[in-house]
C-alpha cells in the first residue's frame, strides 16, 4: 500500500495528461455503448413502426449513430495517443529520477548488486511501472466513469434493472479481478523476481563464458539458467490461464446481463409500461457496459508484479548513500595537502575495521609509497581519499578542510586515479583516454601513452588510437590494459595522483620503463603510489608499510626497503624485484601493530 501511494505520488506531476487520457478513454467507451444502444433502439423502432404502418423520423437517430461511430473511432485513436503521451511523460521522468538517485550510491552502495539485476531494475522494472497507468489506473478510473454514466441511464428506465446490472458489473469488475489477483498474486510477483534473476544469470553466463567452459563441463550453470527460464514460463502460463478464465467470466456476466434485462423488461413491455423499442436498447446498453469492465482482470493481475517492481526500485534508492553531500559545499582550493587524521574505516557488515588510526600527510609535490600484504587496507585508503567511503572515526582533509565539506565531484577534480580494478569502456582507445581530458589533442594523447609505455603498441595497431578495446579491455592483454588505464590517469592534470598497483601484470623490464616515464612526468604532482613491488619505491619521499589495516612502519625508502620482507609485499613478487629481509619484530611492535608479521625466510 505504501509502495502504491509512493507510485501515485510519482505520477502526480503528470495528473493533467493522465486525467485527460482517462476522460478520452471513458468517452470512447461511452460512445461505443451509445452506438450499440441507439442502434438497438433504432432497428427495433423501425421494425415496430413498419409493422404498425406508422411513419418515424429516422434522420435524427441515424445521424446520432454516425456521430457516435465517429466519436468512438476518434476516441479510440485519441485514447492511445493521449494515454501513451501520459505514460511516456511519466516514464521519461521516471528514468532520470531513478538514475539521479542511483548515482550517489555508486560505486560503494551498489557493490553487492549483480550487474544483470541492476540492469533489470533500470530497464524491466521501470518499464513495468508504465503499466501502473496504462493497464491499471487508467482502465480502473475509466470503468468507474463509464459504469456511473451507464448505470444512471439504466436507472432512468428501470431501477431494478440498474441494480441487477450494477451487481453483475461489480462481480465482473471487482469480484473476478480480486479472484484473479488472489489466484495469481504470487505468480505475478514471481514473474518480476524471476525476470530479474534470469537477467542476472544470463549476464553472468555470458561474462563467465570462459570460466564455465573450463570449470563447468556438465553445464550446471546452464541447467540453472534453463530451470529459471522454465519456472518463469510456467508462471506466465499460469497467469495466462487465470486471465483466460477471467475473460470468459466477464463474457458470462455480460451475456447474463442481457438475459436479465430481457427477463425484467419483457413483462414491462407486455404490460405497456416500457416502450417496445427501449428493450433492445437497454439490453445492448447492459451488454456493452461490460466493455469497460473487461480490462480489469488484467489490471488486477498486473498489480502485484508492478508493485513488486516498484518495491525493487524503492529498495535500491532508499539505501543510505555511503557519503552525504554537504548542503552548502565549500569551494575546493586548486592545490593543497591531503591528510588522513586518525582515520578508520569499517565496511558495512564486516566483522572488524579495514583501516584503523591512519595518519598520513600528502603535501603538494610529495610522493608516498604504500606497501603491505594483500588485504592490509591499501586500496581502502584510496576509497577514503576519493570519498567513496567516509572515515569513521577520524577524518580526511584537503587544504585544511574536511573533505566531507566539499562536493565530491569538486574534490575529485583535484585527483587523477588509476584504480586497482580500473574500468576500460567498451569503446576505442581514444574515447577511453578522452574521458580524462575531453579536449586533449592527439599529441597530448600520444605523450600520455608514451609515458605509460604503451604508445608503441597503439601505433602498431592498424586503427591506432581508434582501435576498439572490447568489453572491459577484452581485446588487449592485461598489461596493455593496465598501461592504457595509466595513460588515462596521466592525462588528467590534477594536483594529486593516486596509482593503485600501476605495474601489476608487467614484466620487470617494462615495469622499470613505465615507472621511469611516469615518475619523470609527474614531478609536480603529489603521488600516492600503492605497490607490491620494489620498483619505483626508491624515488618516494616516504614509504608507509601497512598490515591488518594499520600503518605498522614508515620512513625513508632507504630505511624501509631494508626492513620490509616479502610477507609485507604480498604474493606476485619475483626474484630481485622482491624486497628482501623482514620487519624485525621490535620495529613492528614499536609501530603499534602487534599482529603476526611475516618474517622473511632465512
Ligand atoms: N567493498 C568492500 N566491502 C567489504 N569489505 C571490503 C571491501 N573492500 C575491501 N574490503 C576488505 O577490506 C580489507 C582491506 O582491503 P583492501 O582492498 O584495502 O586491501 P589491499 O591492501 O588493497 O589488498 P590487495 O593488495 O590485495 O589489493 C580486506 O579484508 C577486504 O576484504
Ligand atoms: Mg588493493
Amino acid at each position: 500500500m505504501k509502495d502504491a501511494l509512493r507510485l501515485l505520488r510519482l505520477m502526480a506531476p503528470h495528473a493533467g495528461w493522465m486525467g485527460l487520457a482517462v476522460l478520452v478513454s471513458a468517452l470512447a467507451t461511452l460512445a461505443h455503448i451509445a452506438l450499440m444502444a441507439t442502434s438497438g433502439w433504432f432497428i427495433a423502432a423501425m421494425a415496430l413502426a413498419g409493422a404498425a404502418g406508422a411513419s418515424v423520423n429516422y434522420f435524427t437517430p441515424s445521424a446520432a449513430i454516425r456521430a457516435y461511430a465517429v466519436v468512438r473511432t476518434v476516441g479510440r485513436y485519441g485514447e492511445r495517443i493521449v494515454g501513451h503521451e501520459a505514460t511516456l511523460k511519466f516514464v521519461a521522468a521516471l528514468r532520470p529520477w531513478f538514475f539521479a538517485r542511483l548515482i550517489p550510491l555508486a560505486p560503494a552502495a551498489l557493490e553487492d548488486q549483480r550487474s544483470g539485476d541492476l540492469l533489470a531494475r533500470l530497464k524491466g522494472d521501470i518499464d513495468r511501472l508504465e503499466f501502473a497507468f496504462l493497464r491499471i489506473l487508467s482502465p480502473g478510473l475509466a470503468a468507474v466513469l463509464v459504469l456511473a454514466v451507464g448505470l444512471s441511464v439504466l436507472a432512468l428506465h428501470d431501477g431494478g434493472m440498474a441494480v441487477g446490472i450494477g451487481l453483475a458489473a461489480l462481480l465482473a469488475g471487482l469480484g473476478l479481478p480480486l479472484l484473479v489477483h488472489r489466484l495469481g498474486a504470487r505468480a505475478s510477483r514471481e514473474v518480476t523476481a524471476g525476470t530479474a534473476q534470469l537477467n542476472a544469470l544470463l549476464v553472468d553466463h555470458l561474462e563467465g563464458r570462459a570460466e564455465l567452459d573450463i570449470y563447468d563441463p556438465d553445464r550446471r550453470h546452464r541447467a540453472a539458467l534453463d530451470e529459471t527460464s522454465d519456472t518463469l514460463i510456467a508462471r506466465e502460463h499460469r497467469l495466462a490461464g487465470i486471465l483466460g478464465f477471467a475473460g470468459a467470466g466477464v463474457g458470462l456476466f455480460a451475456q447474463s446481463s442481457l438475459v436479465l434485462v430481457l427477463l425484467i423488461g419483457a413483462p414491462r413491455v407486455l404490460a405497456g409500461t416500457l416502450p417496445g423499442a427501449d428493450l433492445p436498447m437497454l439490453a445492448l446498453l447492459a451488454l456493452s457496459l461490460f466493455e469497460a469492465v473487461a480490462p480489469l482482470p488484467l489490471a488486477f493481475q498486473t498489480l502485484p508484479a508492478t508493485l513488486a517492481s516498484a518495491r525493487r526500485i524503492f529498495d535500491l534508492i532508499d539505501r543510505p548513500p555511503p557519503v552525504e553531500e554537504p548542503a552548502a559545499p565549500k569551494p575546493v582550493s586548486e592545490v593543497g595537502t591531503l591528510a588522513f587524521a586518525h582515520a578508520g574505516l569499517t565496511y558495512p557488515g564486516a566483522s572488524g575495521p579495514a583501516l584503523t588510526d591512519i595518519d598520513l600527510v600528502l603535501a603538494p609535490g610529495r610522493r608516498i609509497g604504500v606497501v603491505g600484504s594483500s588485504g592490509s587496507g591499501k586500496s581502502s585508503l584510496v576509497a577514503l581519499a576519493l570519498r567513496f567511503r567516509a572515515p569513521a572515526p577520524g577524518e580526511v582533509t584537503f587544504a585544511g578542510s574536511s573533505i566531507a565539506d566539499f562536493n565530491s565531484d569538486d574534490l575529485r577534480r583535484r585527483m587523477a586515479v588509476l584504480a586497482q580494478h580500473d574500468h576500460l569502456f567498451a569503446a576505442t582507445i581514444r574515447e577511453n583516454l578522452l574521458v580524462a581530458d575531453p579536449d586533449a589533442s592527439p599529441e597530448k594523447l600520444e605523450a600520455a601513452l608514451e609515458r605509460a609505455g604503451v604508445l608503441t603498441f597503439v601505433v602498431a595497431q592498424p586503427e591506432g588510437l581508434d582501435t576498439f578495446l572490447g568489453a572491459n579491455g577484452a581485446k588487449v592483454s592485461g598489461g596493455q590494459a593496465r598501461r592504457l588505464g595509466l595513460a588515462r590517469a596521466l592525462l588528467k592534470e590534477a594536483p594529486i595522483l593516486i596509482l593503485d598497483e600501476p605495474t601489476e601484470g608487467l614484466d620487470g623490464e617494462t615495469e622499470r620503463d613505465v615507472l621511469e616515464g611516469v615518475l619523470g612526468a609527474t614531478r609536480d604532482q603529489a603521488l600516492l603510489f600503492i605497490t607490491h613491488r620494489r620498483a619505483g619505491l626508491e624515488a618516494m619521499d616516504e614509504i608507509i608499510v601497512m598490515d591488518g589495516g594499520r600503518i605498522v612502519a614508515r620512513g625513508a625508502p632507504a630505511d624501509m626497503l631494508a626492513i620490509v620482507g616479502p610477507g609485507m609485499m604480498g604474493p606476485g613478487t619475483i626474484g630481485s624485484e622482491t624486497i628482501s629481509g623482514g620487519i624485525p619484530e621490535d620495529t613492528a611492535r614499536s609501530a603499534g601493530s602487534g599482529q603476526g608479521l611475516e618474517q622473511a625466510p632465512p
